[in-house]
């Protein structure tokens, strides 16, 4: 504990870049006796109205706009000013001062971006001083696990230009005994999709915003039959090891009161989408849905999950955008049963493991998730550990700022840093009916 006490001293911040090439923002945080650390944020494309907002210069000459430089000049400025000299064990009382020093509710004065870079600088400075690992300082007296990975393998939606209007097709490994198991099965299954995509004469050129393929297809449906033709060939039985989770970002196609699946040249009702995805639970081995309606409509997600919610975890991302509020609201009106987990919708630690906590305390999962513009850091991969959420989603397998995240989780797996061993966590409350465990018995 020799550096608990240990003030601030300084906290600077630079313009980097995101996996898309567009700026974000990294902080550094330097202690009385010059130790340092380093955090980045990410940054989404599908975006929800009610997420923190993140500070663009909008000054068209730089990026088209989305320079970063003003809140770089809010760390460097004040917020450096009034967090020098709290000790750094103090973070949460820093992540309030940063709030009540941007005094909007959406951190839309000093941005969320420039937050939330300072927060997580903090506490990787103070995992640093205290010798240990990050998930370990992050957890506290949480009950720390592996998170199983949901693994992006096809995309659509505004992360691979709309071919189909759902954004996400995820392989769900719960199959595997270890993270590393469950990783393999992933790499397998995107490399047999490449095959099959191929052979079908739809292999796209390259990978999409989260490293898995954006096909052009028939349909949105046909993603499923895609998704469990090479969970097959990969060698893993759909349903029973590895299943699909499916992240609709239907906010993203909902237009007029309508579901515009334009691909199929279809407009439905959101009877209708309940009815789609409650045909889809039938067919194929779907154990969740993330934002299957879109971000306000609440009536729509309470009837969702009175039809759905006992054959699949319905996931809010859009709808719940990190925020303690939307959460009470969905624990009160049963409008969803997990909370997808950003740390830039809240723009703090302190807020995000408030969600969290207050998720698990509700019987609610939690899936601790990337953005699709990431960076190198590897910081989620501590939080989804430390957090017990139990579930991680950052991406596709290639990508290496995918790859930094998994990665890291392997680390943290294979020598078991900071302690006591961690199982890998089962699948989310409610999965699959089919599903009854196992071990992947395969390789491919
Ligand atoms: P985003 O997408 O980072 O572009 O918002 C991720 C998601 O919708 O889960
Ligand atoms: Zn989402």
């Amino acid at each position: 504990m020799a550096g608990a006490g240990m003030r601030i001293r300084a906290i600077r911040a630079l313009q980097v870049l995101d996996s898309r090439g567009s700026p974000t923002v990294e902080a550094e945080a330097i202690l009385e006796d010059g130790t340092r650390a380093a955090a980045q944020v990410p940054s989404g494309a599908s975006t929800g109205r009610h997420e923190a907002v993140e500070l663009r210069d909008g000054d068209a000459r730089a990026y088209d706009g989305r320079g970063v430089l003003s809140a770089v000049a809010n760390v460097n400025g004040p917020i450096a000013r009034a967090l020098r000299g709290i000790p750094v064990h103090e973070r949460e009382r820093a992540d309030r001062r940063m709030v009540e020093l941007d005094g909007t509710p959406d951190k839309s004065s000093l941005g969320a971006n420039a937050i939330l870079a300072v927060s997580c600088a903090l506490a990787r400075l103070h995992a640093k001083v205290e010798g240990v690992p990050l998930w370990r300082l992050l957890a506290g007296g949480r009950p720390a696990k592996m998170p199983l990975p949901m693994v992006n393998i096809l995309s659509g939606g505004l992360h691979a230009g709309g071919q189909v209007e759902l954004q996400d097709f995820l392989a769900v490994p719960h199959g595997c005994a270890s993270c590393a198991d469950a990783l393999r099965a992933a790499a397998g299954i995107h490399r047999r999709m490449q095959e099959l995509l191929e052979r079908d004469g739809r292999a796209p050129a390259g990978v999409a915003d989260e490293g898995g393929w954006g096909p052009r297809l028939d349909s949105n449906e046909q993603a499923l039959e895609y998704m469990e033709r090479a969970i097959a060939a990969a060698g893993y039985e759909p349903g029973r090891q590895v299943s699909i989770a499916i992240d609709a970002a239907a906010t993203h196609f909902f237009r007029n009161g309508r579901y515009e699946l334009a691909s199929e040249g279809r407009s439905l009702a959101r009877e209708e989408m309940i009815e789609m995805y409650s045909r889809w639970l039938t067919r194929h081995p779907v154990v969740s849905i993330e934002d299957p309606l879109a971000e306000d409509d609440w009536d729509g997600w309470a009837k969702a999950c009175a039809v759905l919610g006992n054959r699949c975890t319905l996931i809010g991302d859009d709808l719940l955008a990190t925020s303690q509020s939307r959460l009470e609201r969905a624990i009160r009106e049963r409008a969803a049963t997990a909370v997808l987990v950003k740390m830039n919708q809240a723009g703090t630690l302190a807020e995000t493991f408030q969600v969290v906590d207050r998720a698990r305390a509700a019987g609610f999962g939690a899936v601790v998730s990337a953005r699709s513009g990431e960076t190198e850091d590897s910081f989620l991969a501590d939080l989804a550990v430390a957090s017990g959420a139990g579930h991680i989603k950052v991406g596709s397998v290639t990508r290496s700022e995918r790859l930094a995240k998994y990665n890291r989780l392997l680390r943290i797996e294979a020598f078991q840093e900071g302690g006591a061993p961690l199982s890998l966590a089962p699948v989310l409350p409610l999965g699959h009916h089919g599903w009854q465990g196992g071990s992947c018995v395969n390789d491919d």
